[in-house]
């Protein structure tokens, strides 16, 4: 017979075992109906004569995700869960964990509480906390080191990674793979363990593994170049090492002591705010539940450039078939080629199997033809950047592609809308902006036009997410959001420059507020040349100043075009390392002299300002526009696309950290000194500003 618990949690014995099962979705987080079930099974446990063991497991698609986020910055209801951990651990009779999807955060805690640990073989384990700027808060930081070792947990703890059930199995986290129904692999699991008299095992009491003091320190400079900034990874190492040196009591306490200062840490809070800025944005606007997606199984990329190699790759590593459609041999072998460098440098670092490879360039085909497309399911135009060219190849692939065939555009200037409605198909027109290289960055800024069908947008969301990427959904707009508050932080930084402060300063001032690198190292990276073409095709649009501020074309006219010829806004060695060079500073002063300007100090405080300033004020009109739907979509668009610092939260959130009327105030005395056209508070932040509010309330 089944016993409620909880709404949540229900229980039914079978002779001497008793199973409990959680069923809390989405994600069966630790919520406190979840928590007060878990403490009454153990009780039913303990207060039965008959039952000599209990098994612990999760309906739907994961075993527990954690603790329930919604619940974090809200008084917690009795039992917490560290209390829920200490009854699992003091129990005196067996408890077997049953696992599949994610065990995670609390939820792995809870297992490891547990006696026993069996999954199924696509189960995964991880202490994410970290991610969310905390850490392990009910003995993850104590159990884990005890069970696997203290480098395997330290990393896990550290940098939030999960692993596979192989792994668990093979490090002693999980005792049983099991290849039959979870629940009656665990119910034969614990037979066998009350059967040959096997009883309690506490992680808690385990001694520590013998490990090298020295990686505590190693550990600590790792983390601090890949984590820059960041501040939980660095507690992390404090913890695990505070944690296998003092009594497993004392360290406990400490424990929950840090996870509960961090969750109240301005880091936690904007990365928790962009845990769920991710997931709302794929929430489309005005999409109803019944537009679901269309099966995408072929694919064609026109265009074998660099977008359009690095666009083909991500469906074929999602396991698309692709048609790369190019105008010659030539151009359609060098994609070939670079495809395969690709996954050859991904076979030499060992995260690609030669077979994967094959497979992948396998469902890789070339044509010259459109004719060769009549069976392909969606088409991605990754032409030149031009009006005509794109709208030649939207003609072409309106005659060979079946009616209910998708074309999306990743064009990053041009108007969607009028390349859809010269279509024979605009609702079935949409777009899907990648960024360079393709195959490595994770934003997806997906477009839809006015006439772009339902099914179209939730179409493209569904796939950008199967090629593992993040997508967001944006509006017409030129340069739609990312590039478009850019191009403000780019004028920027020009403007700077003529005015007197120096690249590196600039860039110094930019990478110590969190980006990972500054504008003009960036530059340098992508090219002169191809800066110089992407303000070529602004000019039309650009102020008279605009036009006049144009080092970039000094630059490209003195051979100065980044690291590809060895000096651009800097100069490089031969390792690659820049420093600063005269040569610039000699540019730099010829364009002054040029433009009548006076060179002056400028301080950091300005240039940060004035830099990100502008980007807020574009983003506010965008957000007025409607070009972006929500301004946690710009968040999740800077944050995964630019490299704005996760743990600030996104550019809007900051904003609000800030307050408005700072910001305003910034605003109006940069209008003064720069002009009105650049620095005129959009009237969003002028409203917010009068109204005493943040871009998020
Ligand atoms: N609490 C509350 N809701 C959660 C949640 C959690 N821990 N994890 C996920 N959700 C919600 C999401 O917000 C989403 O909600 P909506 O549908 O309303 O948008 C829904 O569950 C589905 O989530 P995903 O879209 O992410 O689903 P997925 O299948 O792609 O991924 C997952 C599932 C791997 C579990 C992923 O959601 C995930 O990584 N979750 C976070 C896990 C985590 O960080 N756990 C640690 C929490 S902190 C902790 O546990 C320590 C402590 O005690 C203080």
């Amino acid at each position: 017979m089944t016993e409620l618990l909880t709404q949540v949690v229900s229980l039914v014995t079978h002779g001497d075992i008793m199973v409990a099962t959680v069923d809390n979705p989405p994600v069966n987080a630790l919520s406190h109906s979840v928590r007060a079930g878990l403490r009454d099974a153990i009780s039913a446990l303990e207060s039965s004569d008959a039952v000599r063991a209990l098994i612990l497991v999760c309906d739907g698609k994961t075993f527990f995700a954690g603790a329930d986020i919604r619940e974090f910055g809200k008084p917690m209801r009795e039992p917490l869960l560290g209390e829920v951990i200490a009854r699992l651990d003091a129990c005196t009779k067996p408890i077997v964990a049953a696992i599949h999807g994610t065990a995670l955060g609390g939820g792995l805690e809870v297992a490891l509480a547990c006696s026993y640990r069996v999954a199924v073989a696509s189960a995964r384990f991880g202490l994410p906390e970290v991610k969310l700027g905390i850490l392990p808060g009910a003995g993850g930081s104590l159990r884990l080191p005890r069970l696997i070792g203290v480098e395997t947990a330290l990393t896990m703890i550290s940098e939030g990674k999960h692993i596979g059930a192989a792994e668990a199995a093979h490090n002693g986290l999980v005792d049983a793979i099991v290849e039959s129904d979870l629940t009656d692999g665990a119910l034969g699991f614990a037979r066998r363990i009350i059967d040959a008299g096997g009883g309690i095992r506490r992680a808690s009491e385990l001694p520590i593994p013998s490990f090298d003091p020295a990686l505590f320190g190693a550990a600590r400079a790792s983390l601090r170049k890949r984590f820059r900034g960041y501040v939980a990874p660095q507690k992390a190492v404090d913890l695990v090492e505070m944690a296998v040196a003092i009594p497993f009591a004392e360290a406990s306490e400490r424990e929950y002591e840090t996870c509960r200062e961090l969750l109240g840490s301005p880091q936690s809070k904007a990365l928790r705010h962009l845990f769920a800025a991710e997931r709302e944005a794929l929430k489309i606007d005005g999409l109803s539940a019944d537009a679901a997606p269309r099966d995408i199984r072929k694919v064609a990329v026109v265009g074998p450039g660099t977008m359009g190699r690095g666009i083909a790759a991500c469906y074929l590593d999602a396991g698309l078939s692709v048609v790369l459609i190019g105008r010659s041999d030539e151009s359609l072998g060098k994609a070939k080629g670079a495809i395969a460098r690709i996954y050859e440098s991904a076979l030499k670092r060992g995260s690609l199997s030669a077979e994967e490879m094959e497979s992948r360039l396998s469902r890789l085909t070339l044509t010259q033809f459109y004719d060769d497309l009549a069976d392909v399911d969606l088409a991605v135009e990754a032409v030149t950047e031009q009006h005509d060219v794109k709208a030649e190849v939207f003609r072409k692939l309106d005659a060979a592609l079946r009616d209910d065939a998708i074309i999306v555009t990743n064009t990053s200037f041009l108007d969607i809308e009028e390349l859809a409605s010269a279509s024979r198909r605009p609702w079935n027109v949409a777009g899907m902006h990648f960024f360079n290289p393709a195959h490595v960055m994770k934003l997806v800024e997906n477009v839809r036009a006015s006439h772009s069908a339902p099914d179209v947008l939730a179409t493209i969301t569904a796939l950008a997410r199967r090629l593992g990427k993040t997508p967001v959904m944006v509006g017409r707009s030129e340069g739609f959001v990312a590039n478009r508050m850019l191009s403000k932080r780019t004028r920027e930084a020009q403007f700077l420059l003529e005015e007197g402060a120096s690249p590196a300063q600039i860039d110094r001032v930019l990478s110590g507020f969190g980006f990972p690198i500054g504008p003009f190292a960036l530059a340098d990276l992508a090219g002169m040349d191809i800066m110089a073409a992407a303000r070529a095709a602004r000019r039309p649009r650009m102020s008279d100043r605009e036009k006049s501020c144009n080092i970039v074309d000094r630059l490209v006219a003195a051979g100065r075009l980044g690291q590809k010829t060895g000096a651009g806004y800097y100069r490089y060695d031969e390792k690659r390392m820049a420093s600063p060079d005269p040569g610039t500073d000699e540019i730099l002063e010829a364009h002054r002299r040029d433009r009548g300007i006076a060179p002056r100090e400028i301080s950091d405080d300005e240039i940060l300002e004035r830099c990100l300033y502008a980007m807020i004020n574009e983003a506010a009109k965008i957000l007025e526009e409607g070009a972006a739907a929500r301004p946690g979509d710009i968040d999740v668009i800077w944050t995964s696309g630019f490299g704005f610092p996760p743990y600030l939260g996104g550019p809007m959130f900051h904003a609000d950290q800030i307050g408005i009327r700072t910001i305003k105030e910034a605003l109006d005395r940069y209008s003064a000194l720069v002009g009105r056209e650049y620095f005129q508070p959009a009237p969003l932040i002028e409203r917010l500003a009068a109204e005493r509010k943040g871009f998020y309330g």
